[in-house]
């Protein structure tokens, strides 16, 4: 099953396993703090912003073009952000760190 692990703003380090959905689904089922997912994955609202350690940024992927505009109205972006709710959980992101932002 994938795991992926979050880290949150305080440090707090969570790994979390599922088989489908977004990984912002998946951030909330485990409680991860700072990802809110308030619009309800569909890229418009940039609560679910993390920063992908980026030797793992091949496995997620650039932002979108739509997510990019959203991201950039976050002050804490990096080269390395993505809105979670826009990847999917699946094998192809197993092993993943992703950062909650302070
Ligand atoms: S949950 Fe709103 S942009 Fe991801």
């Amino acid at each position: 099953m994938p795991k992926i692990t979050f880290i949150t703003a305080t440090g707090e380090s969570i790994i979390a396993e599922g088989t489908s959905g977004s990984v912002m689904e998946l951030a909330k089922q485990y409680n991860v703090s700072g990802i809110d997912g308030d619009c309800g994955g569909v890229c418009s609202c940039a609560t679910c912003h993390v920063h992908v350690a980026p030797a793992d940024f091949n496995k997620t992927g650039a932002a979108s073009e739509i997510e990019a505009d959203m991201l950039e109205l976050d002050d804490n972006v990096i080269k390395f952000s993505r809105l979670c709710c826009q990847i999917e959980v699946s094998d192809a992101v197993d092993g993943v760190t992703l950062t909650v932002p302070g």
